[in-house]
C-alpha cells in the first residue's frame, strides 16, 4: 500500500487530521488498534475550547456539537462555603466553550470520514515504524485475523497513537527529551442519570479533596471527585459517591446535588508529560502522544487539536508548494503552546486539589490563591483567556487563519 499521510491512531488528533488532509486533497490512512465500537464509546472529558469549536464548524463537522452540545458562557469556582462565577464571556471579549463529550466528537469525525470512503482500518496489530530519516518512510502492521505483515509506504507519517502508541518510542532516545509530573492525585469520575445540577461546570476545592461538576445531557451528568489514584474502584459504593459528593459541594443556603442511579464510575491518575521533540525526520507526533495534562484545566483534546492544525497547514503547504518551513518549525511552534497549556494545567490542578502532605500554611495559601483569582479583574482575565483556549500563533504576527 502506498498513501501520502500514514496516520497511526483514531484518537480526535488522527481523525481529524485525516478529515483536514482530505478537505485539502491529501490522501491518508488510518491504523487504529481498537474497534469503531471501542473508539467510539471510551468515556473521557468535554469541554472544546473557542478554537476547537470554529475549527470544527469551519470544516463541516460542527452540526451535532452545536445542536447537542453545551454552550457556557462561564465558570464556577467553589471554595470556603462560597461560590464565585468567572464570566468567561465578558473577560475574553464575547469567547465561550461548549461541554460535548469528547466520544461524540469522534463518532462525528468517524462519519464524516466514512461519507468520503476514508481508508481507516480498525482492529490493526503490531504495528511499526521504519525508515523515519528518509522521504519514504513505512508503517508495518498486521490486520486483524492475518498472520503476515502489510506495509504502507507513506511521505510522512503521523504519530497520533495516544501516550501508549509507539510512535513516541520510535524517536531514539538520544534525541527525545521527555519531562514530567506525577500528582497524588486521582479523579474518580461519574455518569449519573440526573438532571443537570447547575447551568454551568462547578469546580470545588473542599478540606477533603476537589469535586468537578459537569454535564453531558438534559438526562446524564459528568461528576468527578479526587481520590487516591491507587484506590480501587471496588471501595467506593453508590452511597459513598454521593454522601462525598454533598460533602465537597453541598451549601449552606440549602443548595444541594441531586442522586440518581449512576451508570459508569471509574478511577484515573494524574500527570503532565511533554515529549520535545515532537518531530522526528518524517515522523510527526501529537495530541496525547506528545503531550499530556491533568484534566483540571480540560485542555487535552483541545491541545490535540491544536497540534493537528498546524500540521495540517504544514503539510498542505508542502503539497501545495514544496514549501517547508511550518514543517521545520511544528515542534517549536507546537511545544509554545503547549508548555503554556502545561503551565495553566498545573496551576488549576495545584490551586484546586487538596494536597494532604500540605501544611496549613500551605492550603491557606491555596484558598488566598483562589480568593484572589475570583476578586481581582486581572488574574479572572488571565484565568479566562487560558480556559477558552491561547491563541495558535504560526509565526511571531500570524495566528492561525482557517
Ligand atoms: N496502533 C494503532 N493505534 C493505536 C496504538 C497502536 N499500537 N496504540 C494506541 N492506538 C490508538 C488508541 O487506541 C486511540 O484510539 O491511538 C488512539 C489515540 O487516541 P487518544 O488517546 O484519544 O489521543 P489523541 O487523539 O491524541 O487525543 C487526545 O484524548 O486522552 C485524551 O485527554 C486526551 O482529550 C485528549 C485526547
Ligand atoms: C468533563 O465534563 O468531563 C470535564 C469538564 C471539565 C474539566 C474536565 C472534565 O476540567
Amino acid at each position: 500500500m502506498r498513501t501520502q499521510v500514514g496516520i497511526i491512531g483514531a484518537g480526535p488528533a488522527g481523525l481529524l487530521l485525516s478529515h483536514l488532509l482530505h478537505l485539502q486533497g491529501i490522501e491518508s490512512i488510518i491504523l487504529e488498534s481498537r474497534s469503531r465500537e471501542a473508539i467510539e464509546g471510551t468515556i473521557r472529558a468535554g469541554v472544546l475550547e473557542q478554537g476547537t469549536v470554529d475549527l470544527l464548524n469551519a470544516t463541516g463537522v460542527g452540526e451535532r456539537m452545536m445542536r447537542e452540545g453545551h454552550v457556557h458562557h462561564g465558570i464556577e469556582l467553589q471554595f470556603n462555603g462560597k461560590r464565585q462565577r468567572i464570566n468567561l464571556n465578558e473577560l475574553t471579549g464575547g469567547k465561550k466553550i461548549i461541554v460535548y463529550a469528547q466520544h461524540e466528537v469522534i463518532k462525528d469525525l468517524v462519519a464524516a470520514r466514512m461519507d468520503t470512503n476514508a481508508k481507516i482500518h480498525f482492529n490493526v496489530k503490531d504495528v511499526s515504524l521504519h525508515q523515519l530519516e528518509t522521504s519514504n518512510p513505512v508503517i508495518r502492521f498486521r490486520k486483524e485475523g492475518d498472520a503476515d505483515f502489510d506495509e504502507i509506504e507513506c511521505d510522512f507519517i503521523a504519530g497520533c497513537d495516544g501516550f501508549h502508541g509507539p510512535s513516541r518510542q520510535a524517536i531514539p532516545a538520544s534525541v527525545r527529551s521527555e519531562k514530567q509530573k506525577v500528582y497524588p492525585f486521582g479523579w474518580l469520575g461519574i455518569l449519573t442519570k440526573t438532571p443537570p445540577v447547575n447551568p454551568e461546570l462547578i469546580y470545588s476545592n473542599h478540606e477533603r479533596g476537589f469535586a468537578l461538576l459537569s454535564t453531558r445531557s438534559p438526562e446524564i451528568q459528568r461528576h468527578y471527585l479526587q481520590v487516591d489514584p491507587k484506590d480501587d474502584i471496588a471501595n467506593w459504593s453508590d452511597d459513598r459517591i454521593w454522601s462525598e459528593l454533598h460533602a465537597r459541594v453541598d451549601m449552606k443556603d440549602g443548595w444541594t446535588i441531586t442522586e440518581g442511579p449512576i451508570i459508569q464510575k471509574n478511577i484515573v491518575s494524574m500527570r503532565s508529560f511533554v515529549c520535545e521533540t515532537m518531530r522526528y525526520g518524517r515522523l510527526f507526533l501529537a495530541g496525547d502522544a506528545a503531550h499530556i495534562v491533568p484534566p483540571t484545566g480540560a485542555k487535552g483534546l483541545n491541545l490535540a487539536v491544536a497540534d493537528i492544525q498546524v500540521l495540517s497547514t504544514g503539510l498542505s503547504e508542502f503539497y501545495q508548494s514544496g514549501n517547508e518551513e511550518i514543517l521545520n518549525r511544528y515542534a517549536e511552534i507546537c511545544l509554545r503552546r503547549v508548555w503554556k497549556a502545561q503551565r495553566f494545567s498545573y496551576w488549576m490542578t495545584t490551586m484546586l486539589h487538596r494536597d494532604f502532605e500540605h501544611s496549613p500554611f500551605e492550603y491557606n495559601i491555596q484558598l488566598a490563591e483562589l480568593d484572589y483569582v475570583t476578586s481581582s479583574h486581572a488574574a479572572a482575565t488571565s484565568l479566562a483567556e487560558n480556559y477558552v483556549g491561547l491563541p495558535l500563533e504560526l509565526t511571531a504576527n500570524h495566528s492561525v487563519t482557517l
